[in-house]
């Protein structure tokens, strides 16, 4: 199906500030972000700040068709977990989206994929959207196993909470081999990840947005876009400039 044909699936790109920034920083990129990108637009921009910087990045988006989302969620609500965030608290900030899953806490919090799916309920549940990563290693994919790993990924959070929720969510393909190693999966390998991600959504498959992570730049944005099952990217490093993260969402748009 090709997108054009589609006039459902509006682009999204997601800028994930990751752990950077500060306030005077946020405040010039923003100044510059908000600046251009004025106006209607045919598709949706997300800003993920760090959580101290998610108030202030709420007022300087103010007035801005550019939406707040967060980095991470806690399952809970509430209650006695120290340093945690719950989906009600992002809410109350006017978040509109949670990325969850995202390789880095994968790896290095060891959030599991129950946990992951978890998540993913709480944020629905407080009224948000969630941005469910996935994505396989470099051993996956040189074994040729990484669609194997990405059903894995996707079906336990299935399991969990059934596929008609999908309906308020957004998928995230973002190969680990390719964040921040300024290596992007081919235009074909990235197609070929995507179109599985979808057909495990039949019901959906019109409607699901599904984006590709993984060194995209301005250079290659346009390219990852054309494809017929790329509704758009999210964004590390490229977020943190604004002519790169202007350019790339220009190019969704
Ligand atoms: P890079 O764009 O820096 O590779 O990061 C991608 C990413 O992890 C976005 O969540």
């Amino acid at each position: 199906m090709s997108k054009a044909s589609n006039a459902k699936r509006r682009q999204l790109v997601v800028g994930n500030w990751k752990m950077n920034g500060n306030l005077r920083e946020n405040a010039s990129l923003l100044a510059e972000v908000v600046a251009g990108w004025q106006g209607e637009h045919k598709s949706d921009v997300v800003i993920c700040p760090p959580y101290p910087y998610l108030m202030h990045t709420h007022s300087l988006l103010a007035g801005s068709a550019i939406m707040l989302g967060a980095q991470t969620v806690n399952q809970y609500d509430k209650g006695a977990y120290t340093g945690e965030v719950s989906a009600s608290m992002l809410a109350d900030l006017d978040c509109k989206f949670v990325i969850i899953g995202h390789n880095e806490r994968r790896r290095m919090q060891g959030e599991t994929d129950e946990q992951v799916a978890h998540q993913f309920v709480a944020v629905q549940q407080a009224g948000l959207t969630p941005i469910l990563c996935v994505g396989e290693s470099l051993q996956d994919r040189e074994q040729g196993c990484h669609l194997e790993t990405i059903g894995r990924q996707l079906n336990a959070v299935f399991a969990h909470t059934g596929k008609d929720v999908f309906k308020n969510a957004v998928l995230a393909y973002e190969p680990v081999w390719a964040v921040g190693t300024g290596k992007t999966a081919t235009p074909e390998q990235a197609e070929e990840v995507h179109r599985f991600m979808r057909a495990q959504l039949p019901d959906l498959a019109d409607e699901i947005r599904i984006l590709y992570g993984g060194s995209v730049k301005a250079h290659n944005a346009q390219q990852l876009f054309a494809l017929p099952d790329i509704d758009g990217a999210l964004l590390g490093g490229a977020s943190l400039d604004a002519d790169e993260f202007l350019a790339i969402c220009s190019a969704a748009d």
